[in-house]
């Protein structure tokens, strides 16, 4: 695995893995805009204790809320009562000794912005404590007409390693949105309407997120950083998003139930084309560890992740992991799940069977061995199976469940009788002497 920027053993300094989907934790699901540097540093130490930094989930994010406001310099300010770091002597605010303190534990640090002026927690958390507060220009926290500026402090000044970019300033700020039409904020567009693409500005969308992509490549020439982009699958993301973003989200925000995980796999799992090293289809945030993937749901958990894995999605925790029991780490930390997601191939999986409830995925991996993935959608049990024929290797062949971590040599088929919502997970490879085919 190629590694960016600076050297040395894990836990001495950072190092960001380039071409891999990144993997790591978001407060958002588990905290929204009432999230503290106290909750985020919890976490981060809770990722070291259980190991889960080791296995891979390093990047710690920050999302909504951590801004104050914009001052007259165009600057942003930190929300020091969130952050109490940022507070520096001159009174100023920096989120550097933040990041640091990320890096010094060997962790990498995620910022959240929005490409238009506004942000989604403007738009739809009016009753949060922590929005900008200000004058409607100081209020303006997002990085239209301040791309330039804006980069060069997160990246330079700030040091962080990747930017999650979020679009409500372009679709929730239109002339007729009530919180526009009393003044609140300064209209904009709508260059985004939810749900209608032809609706959409796409050209627009897309030039904002390519010139905000060359301004953190000209702070950051040596590619050491991530984008997301973040417009829920709307303005015709798939067709540019893979130009610019390290991941761009497919879909709506994720629920914790079973039917929201599907939706959004379903619209990452129809583009596998998209995908190559270095740029991945985002069905959005693990819900690992809540409501319907939580310790009492081990097996839609379990089945959760391994989707996520055979997308190659970036593998992005977003619950309160201090509160969790060794059985969520021991599916989180699942290390062989994990190498499939992060296989160097990047070979998104394809759909190879869809009957009913029943879903067969095949993925290639770098070592000429193959993911199978046999998918119970569904809430009753149900029996599934794809002929070996199918998988393009020849001789005979050796099955490795990557959940019970049992191998056996491989018949004419592969099948299993799935419990509801379970997947059955398998690698399977030539038996030693057979042929290496990609
Ligand atoms: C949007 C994004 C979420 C989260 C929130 C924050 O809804 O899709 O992932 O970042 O905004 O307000």
């Amino acid at each position: 695995m190629a590694i960016a920027g600076m050297s040395g053993a894990y836990g001495q300094a950072a190092a960001r893995p380039t071409g891999t989907p990144p993997m790591g934790w978001n407060p958002w699901n588990a905290f929204r805009t009432e999230v503290t540097e106290a909750k985020i540093l919890a976490v981060a130490q809770a990722l070291k204790q259980t190991g889960l930094a080791e296995a891979g989930y390093r990047f710690i994010d920050v999302d909504d809320g951590w801004w104050l406001q914009r001052n007259a310099q165009h600057r942003l300010i930190v929300r020091t009562s969130m952050f109490p770091s940022a507070v520096m002597p001159d009174g100023t605010t920096s989120l550097r000794p933040f990041v640091d303190r990320l890096h010094s534990m060997g962790l990498l640090a995620g910022l959240y912005t929005d490409i238009g002026r506004n942000a989604c927690s403007q738009a739809w958390d009016p009753q949060s404590p922590n929005l900008p507060q200000g004058s409607v220009a100081e209020r303006e926290i997002g990085s239209m007409d301040h791309q330039a500026q804006d980069m060069r402090l997160i990246f330079g000044a700030w040091n962080f390693d990747a930017i999650k970019v979020d679009a409500c300033g372009l679709a929730d700020f239109g002339p007729d949105k009530p919180a526009v039409k009393n003044g609140t904020y300064r209209a904009l567009g709508p260059y985004i309407v939810r749900g209608q693409v032809s609706a959409d500005q796409t050209a627009k969308v897309e030039a904002l997120y390519a010139s905000l992509k060359r301004e953190i490549d000209t702070v950051r020439p040596q590619h050491d950083t991530a984008l997301a982009i973040c417009t829920w699958g709307e303005a015709d993301v798939v067709r540019w998003g893979n130009r610019y973003g390290t991941s761009w989200r497919t879909s709506p925000d994720i629920e914790p139930t079973w039917k929201s995980m599907l939706a959004n796999f379903d619209t990452a799992a129809a583009h596998p084309e998209l995908a190559g090293p270095g740029h991945f289809n985002d069905p959005d945030m693990l819900e690992l560890g809540n409501g319907e993937f939580d310790a009492d749901h081990l097996d839609a958990a379990r089945a959760h992740l391994s989707l996520w894995a055979m997308l190659n999605a970036p593998l992005i925790l977003g619950s309160d992991i201090t509160r969790w029991s060794p059985a969520l780490v021991a599916v989180a930390g699942n290390r062989e799940v994990i190498a499939l997601d992060q296989d160097p191939l990047a070979r998104q999986a394809v759909v190879v069977e869809r009957n009913g409830d029943g879903e067969v995925l095949l993925k290639s991996l770098q070592d000429g061995s193959r993911a199978v993935a046999l998918v119970n959608r569904g809430d009753a049990p149900l029996h599934l199976s794809l002929p070996t024929s199918k998988l393009g290797l020849h001789g005979s062949l050796v099955t490795r469940d990557l959940w019970t971590h049992k191998e056996q040599p491989a018949g004419a088929a592969i099948s299993a009788d799935l419990l509801p919502r379970q997947t059955l997970l398998l690698r399977v490879r030539e038996a030693s002497g057979g042929k290496r085919q990609r």
